[in-house]
């Protein structure tokens, strides 16, 4: 590890659909940190048919709920232990339990948790929209559409809906993360070092709060 860098253990926080992915992906670029997203490392192993747990948890997602967190836990624990992650990471879809929370304080330290809020309602009208390709690249047909219709402009791989974005299934994640998410971020707000933007604005000015919050924390990109 460069002994003069601060490394940046950061986390996003925020509602599906409120746009972590999108600005993970960016940050971890700006940054030249990893981007570790428990929705994709489990959405790899629901696509894998061979992996014994695919079947488990494709119904778990499917119905909008939370893997368990023995699982996600392990799997997080495994990825943070890469070298790539000495100066820093970007996780997105994690921690979003208390046990998750005390789980992570156990085996590293964040320094930045985000919030990028956005209203239930902005939620549902932006999930009609998402359009994914199999490598986790992300798009809206309204407010961030591909170069060519239905085709990734990184991979070329075709997109298609997300099988959880169905409006009942995105309604129950909503549930899920009130539930489950809303609480733990007191603990953050209590350690000094939740920063909360607006996510309904457009990509780039989400961007530039994220952008700020990440300069006030001490972090140059
Ligand atoms: P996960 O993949 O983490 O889903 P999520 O938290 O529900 O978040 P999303 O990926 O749906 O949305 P996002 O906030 O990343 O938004 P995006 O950038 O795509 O988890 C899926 C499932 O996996 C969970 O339900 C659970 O079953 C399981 N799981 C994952 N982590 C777990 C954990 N820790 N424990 C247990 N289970 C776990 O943006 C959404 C759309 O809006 C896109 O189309 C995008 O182009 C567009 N968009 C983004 N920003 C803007 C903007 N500012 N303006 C307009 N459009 C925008």
């Amino acid at each position: 590890m460069d002994q003069d860098v601060k490394p940046k253990r950061i986390a996003f926080f925020g509602p599906p659909g409120s746009g972590k992915g999108t600005q993970a992906k960016k940050f971890a670029e700006s940054l030249n940190l990893p981007h570790i997203s428990t929705g994709d490392i489990l959405r790899r192993i629901q696509d894998d048919t061979s992996n014994p747990l695919s079947q488990e948890v494709a119904a778990v997602m499917g119905r909008g709920e939370l893997v368990s967190d023995d699982l996600v836990n392990r799997l997080v624990a495994d990825r943070l232990t890469q070298a790539d992650c000495e100066n820093g990471y970007i996780l997105d879809g994690y921690p979003r339990k208390l046990a998750q929370a005390e789980y992570l304080d156990s085996i590293t330290q964040l320094n930045l948790a985000i919030l990028i809020d956005a209203s239930d309602a902005a939620i549902v009208d932006r999930m009609s929209g998402r359009r994914v390709c199999k490598n986790g690249h992300t798009y809206h047909i309204v407010y961030n559409p591909p170069k060519i219709d239905a085709i990734c402009d990184v991979c070329g791989e075709p997109l298609y809906i997300r099988p959880d974005d169905k409006p009942e299934t995105v309604l129950a994640r909503l549930g899920t993360y009130h539930a489950e998410t809303d609480a733990i971020l007191n603990r953050y707000e209590d350690k000094g070092i939740l920063a909360k933007v607006d996510g309904e604005p457009g990509v780039d000015e989400v961007y530039e709060q994220i952008m700020e919050k990440i300069k006030v924390a001490g972090f140059s990109a």
